[in-house]
């Protein structure tokens, strides 16, 4: 698949097939769309592959029955076949922008970073990483975690890291897909959000 077809395909689907997904072939992608760059080459993004009976683990630490009750899309969600918990270390770009080579940025103290890279490093990889799952044939949504951040870093055992956001993974089931009140949103275009300057 081109990569401009995987690009106009992505979307994200939050209702999956009872399929399972294989656990090896997630990894081997979160492996590949490590090849993303990261700031100083720091190498602070994390992904950690959650499957089979692991992803109602991951549903029981990320939700509340309440949300597992009520939710429309909780049923569709929590069929999907892994999950990928994305996650970040900031202390290894801290750590990064201490070394001789770049410790006249300032950039040693967290406080001084105007853009958190761990954040921007674990989107770009997350994207690589969509767009990979894509081309598998497989489908996915960034899920925004926001409520039990904490106990889904405990499960996945992870101490020194932010979560940034969950990518809940498996094959897509057309009929019970509810789609994004955000698409209807009026945005503007592609188009208009692209400047060209001609000086
Ligand atoms: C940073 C980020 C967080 C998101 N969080 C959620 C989320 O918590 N739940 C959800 O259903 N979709 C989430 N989305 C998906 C967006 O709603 C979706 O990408 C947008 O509406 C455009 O739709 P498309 O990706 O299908 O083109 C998130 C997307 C991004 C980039």
């Amino acid at each position: 698949m081109e990569l401009r077809e995987a690009l106009r395909r992505r979307r994200m689907v939050r209702s999956f097939q009872p399929r399972p997904v294989d656990a090896a072939v997630v990894v081997g992608l979160c492996e590949e769309a490590l090849r993303s760059p990261t700031a100083g080459n720091s190498a602070g993004v994390r992904f950690t592959v959650l499957a089979g009976d692991a992803v109602s683990t991951y549903f029981d630490a990320a939700t509340d029955a309440a949300w597992r009750e009520e939710n429309r899309r909780a049923p569709g969600l929590m069929r999907a076949g892994a999950v990928v918990v994305a996650t970040c270390c900031p202390s290894a770009y801290t750590d990064r922008y201490s070394e001789s080579d770049k410790s006249k940025s300032g950039l040693e103290d967290r406080e001084n970073w105007p853009v958190p890279y761990w954040q921007t490093d674990t989107a770009m990889a997350t994207m690589s990483l969509l767009l990979l799952l894509e081309e598998a044939g497989l489908q996915a949504t960034m899920w925004g975690n926001f409520r039990h951040d904490q106990r889904v870093l405990d499960l996945i055992g992870a101490t020194d890291e932010q979560l940034v956001a969950s990518v809940i993974i498996g094959y897509r089931d057309e009929e019970g897909d509810f789609r994004s009140p955000s698409l209807h949103r009026a945005t503007p275009t592609r188009a208009e959000r692209v400047r060209l300057l001609t000086l």
